[in-house]
């Protein structure tokens, strides 16, 4: 039964959406969190913090063996409070789906990755949506977390968890419940956090989305509905092309501003940041990077096509992003080529693995593809530092390259032909880099606060030729 086709809650079982309700307010629903990962963990334990019992669930052991010894694995999770949340018996892991059985709530939070040809791949929600129908009972809600194209909710989930429903004769939106609501977090934030940050819910029915949105509020300060999955869906893809498409913006025009050869494109988004109105920063960089930009916009232009629909501006943004790492490349090579030395005796390291400034997240960064390109064409050796990223494999010809970071002392530095500041870590020491490399590709202008040589640095849209 869909929207619009609901019947009334005091004709079908009324109890049990009073009950769920009921339930929230008593702090005696229990909660499953599917997948703990950068969006599942923190989830989890803000209920844990809202006084629920929480166990998450995830197919990875290690993962559910760690956080059962109270041992945190996510960067921006306090460790104390989840050692607590565990000792306490608030918060529990498990790699089997049987506490579904249960659970009043389960949230859903696998990834949404792409396939190498770049369509969606919904295996992950699949394989959850396979186990919460298998466990699904009557009372339960269930809240996809995961980004996806519009329509996954009502035409991939709900069909899976219909078949388990329709032999139990539980109807949607009286005796279960199905809503999307994407999740924001945004690691590394210290400003914005669940707490703070607005969600959105759209439910399959107006009931599925009145529960959804009361579980929302028992952790975030304000939800707002939406009248279906599809337009929750569709928001949340909104929020990331929006990035996608604003970086393209400035990484096209950092490129020119180093064509023309004397205007920074740093210094131009600085001044217009100054109009309070109608405007806001974007800065450009060595190409994308994490679990979402880069991934996302796929989702859409994927589902486009089915509607004989191009969607132009994804692509065009994808080409001018995905060109970046390419852009940065041909500079690390004219840096060497400045130098007295063969491309094969080179040696060339790398700052920063993870895809944005102090996290420990290193998912589709644009380390990898310098580095492929580095290797491609014959550099002599290199090397990486980050300070949250202690060892990396890189996706080289002939199979992966295992490295550590190497430390940044005086001497690993003066021994760099180039050192390519891809991540701008708050950590790095900026002065010591500047002072002590010979030439330095900054692709983040990450040495503007520190004294440098400007003959030794080429700054990406500072806008030298
Ligand atoms: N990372 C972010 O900042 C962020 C922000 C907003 C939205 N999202 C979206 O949230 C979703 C999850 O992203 P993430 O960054 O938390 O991913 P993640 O890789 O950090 O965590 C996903 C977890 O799910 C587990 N998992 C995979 N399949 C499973 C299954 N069938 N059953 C149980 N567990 C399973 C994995 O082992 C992993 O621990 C994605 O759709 C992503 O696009 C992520």
């Amino acid at each position: 039964m869909h929207q619009g086709q609901e019947a009334p809650a005091d004709i079908l079982h009324p109890d049990l959406f009073e009950q769920g309700h009921r339930k929230l307010e008593q702090r005696t629903a229990t909660i499953s969190v599917i997948g703990l990962g950068y969006v599942g963990l923190p989830l989890a334990m803000e209920y844990v913090h809202a006084g629920f019992q929480v166990v998450g669930i995830d197919v990875n052991e290690a993962r559910v063996d760690r956080l059962n010894a109270g041992d945190n694995f996510i960067q921006d999770v306090d460790d104390d409070a989840v050692a607590e949340a565990v000792a306490q018996g608030k918060l529990r892991a498990s790699a089997s789906f049987d506490p579904l059985d249960v659970a009043d709530i389960v949230f859903i939070c696998v990834p949404t990755p792409v396939t190498p040809n770049k369509d969606p791949n919904t295996s992950y929600i699949e394989a959850a949506a396979y186990e919460v129908a298998a466990h699904l009972h009557p009372g339960q809600v269930v809240i996809l977390k995961s980004t996806t194209y519009p329509d996954t909710t009502e035409g991939l989930v709900l069909p899976i968890l219909e078949k388990s429903a329709a032999t139990q004769g539980l109807v949607l939106g009286t005796d279960y419940f199905l809503a999307f609501s994407p999740e924001r977090i945004d690691p590394g934030n210290t400003r914005f956090h669940t707490g703070n940050t607005p969600v959105v819910v759209g439910g399959v029915t107006p009931r599925c989305t009145k529960i959804a949105a009361a579980i929302m509020q028992q952790v975030v300060a304000q939800v707002h509905t939406v009248s279906s999955p599809k337009v929750a869906e569709m928001e949340k893809l909104l929020e990331n092309i929006f990035r996608s498409v604003n970086i393209a913006l400035v990484n096209e025009l950092a490129r020119l501003c180093d064509r023309m050869g004397d205007i920074s494109m740093w210094e131009v988004v600085e001044a217009a940041a100054t109009k309070p109105f109608g405007f806001m920063s974007f800065y450009p960089g060595p190409g994308l990077g994490g679990h979402c930009i880069p991934i996302d916009p796929y989702y859409l232009s994927w589902l486009a096509r089915r509607y004989d629909f191009e969607t132009s501006f994804i692509t065009l943004s994808a080409h001018v992003n995905e060109e970046m790492p390419f852009y940065v490349v041909e500079a690390v090579l004219r840096g060497i080529a400045a130098q007295p030395v063969a491309l094969s005796e080179a040696n060339v390291l790398l700052l920063g693995a993870a895809f944005k400034r102090d996290v420990d997240d290193s998912r589709h960064a644009p380390i990898f593809k310098v580095a492929e390109l580095l290797f491609e064409k014959g550099v002599g050796r290199l090397q990486y530092n980050d300070p949250f990223i202690p060892e990396l494999a890189l996706p080289v010809k002939g199979g992966p390259l295992e490295l550590a970071s190497v430390p940044l002392t005086e001497a690993v530095l003066q021994d760099q032909h180039v050192v390519v500041i891809l991540t701008d870590h708050t950590a790095y020491p900026y002065a010591h880099i500047a002072k002590h490399a010979r030439f330095i590709v900054d692709t983040r202008h990450a040495l503007r606060h520190v004294p440098h040589d400007q003959d030794k640095v080429w700054l990406l849209g500072g806008g030298q030729s």
